[in-house]
């Protein structure tokens, strides 16, 4: 049930605009407010009269009649979901790019709710690699993005483009909202980045993660209600995550001692940080010299969190570890997992293009304690974070 959820539908210039009418009338019957904003396009296919009758609410079209950027401002404001259904391809490059030259495009771009698109076109337009670059933006914005279907499409050719149905696109919403309370009331740790080894005052040991993997799922346990602490190694990623703790942490020491003072009261701990596996044995007070032709630095290991955490796990305490493999991925994977008391791990292997450091995507097996082996695409880390939190869901909190 939708009960008392303030939605906003917008609608473009797309012939699937037809079947916004049903999807007024599913949300409508839930218990939802409906808001609808059309762009000007989209009056030629879905009638307005029909829309607002509805939806009980007067149908916004015009950017300047409706008392100016005030109004786009509030409403953006005012909804709990933005859902953009059908949307056409020019509008789908519109957002990709910021332009705002129509009432829709300007609450868009005002909007503090979260924002779900279901695209619809011809499949030509839908694969061409503008639409598929813009897509790939809007996903890094943060807008949740329905799949197309396969199926007839208004040229007469059958393929790719189909909007999602409106009883689909119904139930991709209710699912999105018992999802944002599912882990109230939990309490999950993660750690992400990297850390840095310092050698001497201006030099360090680090390496290449950047962090995205592990603040996709911070941002992924707080949409669902989580309280999450994140300990965050250094990373020039944006480091203000709203509703997120942050716990900045520079070598990993540091990493170490602010997991070791927090563990005990979480439920959830990912430990999704790359983190150094030896450091100096001394840091030097002045900047080493350039002398002799070879330098040796003696390293030390440094501590290992997740092994540490797993020894001291109490039930109830659920923990997930990364492995980062170049080769005998699986049985690595599987062994960290027993070795380092692990309840899940989540594999990702630097043979798949596209996955580990650096990317926005990333390419997952997750390994569980009872031997299951859970194989997924290449996805938006921001996907991949929402995998692995419908595993561990699944499997502790069903
Ligand atoms: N990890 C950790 N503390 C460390 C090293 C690793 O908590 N000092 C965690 C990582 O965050 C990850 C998991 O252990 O969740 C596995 O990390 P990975 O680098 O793949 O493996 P290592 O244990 O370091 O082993 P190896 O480098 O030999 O593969």
């Amino acid at each position: 049930m939708l009960n008392g959820k303030k939605i906003l539908l917008g609608i473009t210039g797309s012939i699937a605009a037809y079947k916004s009418i049903l999807l007024v009338r599913l949300l409508v019957k839930a218990g939802a407010e409906v808001k609808v904003i059309m762009t000007p396009a989209a009056k030629d296919f879905a009638p307005a009269l029909t829309l607002s009758t509805l939806s009980k609410n007067p149908v916004l079209t015009d950017l300047f009649d409706e008392q100016s950027w005030s109004n786009h401002v509030m409403l953006g404001r005012w909804a709990d979901l933005m859902i953009i259904a059908p949307l056409s391809c020019n509008s789908l490059a519109k957002l990709a790019h910021g332009q705002c030259d129509n009432l829709l495009l300007a609450v868009y771009l005002s909007a503090t709710c979260p924002v779900a698109l279901a695209p619809a076109m011809d499949e030509d337009m839908w694969h061409h690699p503008a639409t598929k670059q813009n897509l790939i933006q809007l996903d890094k914005f943060g807008n949740h993005i329905i799949p197309v279907n396969s199926g007839e499409l208004a040229s007469g050719l059958i393929g790719e483009g189909r909007m999602a149905e409106p009883e689909a696109i119904a139930d991709w919403i209710s699912a999105f909202f018992n999802q944002q309370t599912s882990l109230k009331g939990k309490k999950a740790l993660v750690t992400a980045g990297p850390t840095y080894e310092h050698i001497d005052p201006v030099r360090f040991m680090g390496n290449h993660s950047s962090g995205k993997m592990g603040i996709a799922l911070a941002e992924e346990l707080n949409r669902r209600g989580a309280t999450v602490t994140l300990v965050l190694g250094p990373v020039s990623l944006q480091s203000s995550l709203p509703g997120i703790n942050i716990v900045h942490v520079l070598s990993a020491d540091e990493m170490y001692q602010a997991c070791d003072a927090c563990f005990e009261k979480m439920d959830l701990a990912i430990m999704a940080a790359a983190v150094a596996d030896y450091t100096p044995v001394n840091k030097a007070e002045e900047k080493i010299k350039k002398k002799e032709d070879q330098l040796t630095i003696n390293l030390q290991k440094t501590k290992d969190i997740l092994r540490s955490l797993g020894e001291r796990k109490k039930s109830g305490q659920v923990l997930v570890g990364f492995a980062l493999e170049t080769n005998n991925e699986a049985a690595n994977a599987r062994e960290k997992l027993l070795s380092k008391k692990a309840d899940m791990i989540v594999l990702n292997s630097l043979k798949d293009a596209g996955a580990g450091f650096g990317t926005d995507t990333n390419k997952i097996t997750i390994f569980d304690k009872s031997g299951k082996q859970f194989d997924f695409d290449m996805k938006s880390k921001k996907a991949v974070a929402a995998d692995i939190i419908n595993s561990i869901s699944s499997i502790y909190y069903a």
